[in-house]
């Protein structure tokens, strides 16, 4: 049972808090964490061929791009204040072996897209995301063996060469998003050899084997052909594996430290923030997106409220920055003066 002195003391609390979202003036005097556009990054597929739009039909108001589309596309999110995008190729059937070959091949999309892109708008930060499952057939992000085992270090090699290749053809920054293990270190050392000192790394340091990359997987028809990603992606419940892999990449030299999903992963994000000095990533992935747009398009919530109130929790948690299929959608708002007090 509460005694009267505390609960006087209480209702003096109660008080100072209502007093402080009195207003909208007030409420935006006291808002503690903030959505800008210049802290969103927009993931983005690219096509082979000229002038292809290819709406994905898991991810409403997401498409592919041919790289001439792609461009324009490029230009107006950086009107809307995004200074960074996130590439992934589409590669056609036809492309895709067990090796990935095509991820390595000098003038391939990946290349092409970024050079293309870095002469439109070499403002835009463009990130490049290393990885060989949209490359193989067998739609795994390493090498196999005859047993359909990963091979790690063997993998290592294309992911160097894809990271060095897109240095070369001007990405800013290199986001391993494979797990393997050691490919941090071994990404940066061949950047550093090739003469790539000033290209970052965000490392995909906590990614779960998570169900909501489904989207996704269905806009690149890369989907696993058997088996799972459960021996080199984590296990959603765990934290402290998190935490551990993490370690990994920030001591291997990762210039970013990115969590994926975000947000049923906060908790993460939060540990993690308390542990390390660098910039933090939070990836809202795909069915994190596809799930707010279909609910939306039900008409059972709001897809601009739910968006941005899912993207501030992210930042809360303690992400510097979010890659996000919201982001365009975002960032449109912002303009308009979009506010949570
Ligand atoms: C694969 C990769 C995935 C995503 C980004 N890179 C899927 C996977 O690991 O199977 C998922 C992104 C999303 O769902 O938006 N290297």
């Amino acid at each position: 049972m509460l005694n009267p002195p505390s609960l006087e003391c209480r209702a003096h609390e109660f008080k100072r808090l209502r007093r402080n979202r009195r207003s909208n003036a007030i409420r935006s005097l006291v808002q503690e964490n903030y959505l800008v556009s210049h802290q969103l990054v927009a993931p983005l597929f690219v096509l082979e061929g000229e002038n292809r739009i290819e709406a994905i039909s898991s991810m409403p108001g997401i498409s592919r791009y041919s790289i001439d589309v792609l461009i324009k596309e490029v230009i107006k999110l950086y009107e809307l204040g995004i200074r960074a995008i996130d590439l992934f190729p589409v590669i056609s059937a036809e492309k895709k072996d067990p090796m990935g070959s095509e991820a390595i091949l000098e003038g391939n999309l990946m290349q092409r897209a970024v050079q293309c892109l870095k002469n439109a708008i070499p403002e835009m930060c463009v990130m490049v995301d290393v990885a060989l499952d949209p490359y193989t057939d067998h739609g795994h992000d390493g090498l196999i063996d005859a047993a359909g085992r990963i091979v790690n270090d063997p993998t290592l090699e294309i992911l160097a060469k894809m990271s060095v290749l897109a240095a070369e053809a001007g990405a800013d920054v290199i986001a391993p998003s494979d797990m393997m293990d050691g490919r941090v270190g071994f990404i940066r050392q061949a950047l550093d050899n090739a003469g790539h000192t000033d290209v970052n790394i965000m490392a995909y340091a906590a990614k779960y084997a998570s169900a909501f990359y489904g989207p996704f997987r269905e806009a690149l028809q890369s989907a696993p052909k058997f088996g799972d990603k459960k021996t080199y992606q984590l296990n959603p419940a765990n934290w402290r594996e998190g935490l551990r892999e993490t370690l990994c990449d920030e001591e291997e030299g990762a210039d970013f430290l990115l969590i994926k999903p975000a947000l049923s992963y906060l908790d993460v994000i939060c540990r993690i923030r308390e542990m390390t000095h660098l910039p933090i990533a939070a990836y809202h992935v795909s069915g994190e997106y596809s799930m707010i747009m279909a609910a939306a398009e039900k008409g059972w919530i709001d897809a601009d409220k739910v968006l941005a109130e899912s993207l501030i929790s992210i930042k809360r948690a303690g992400a510097d920055f979010i890659l996000t299929y919201g982001a365009e959608r975002m960032a449109q708002l912002l303009k308009k003066g979009w506010g949570f007090a």
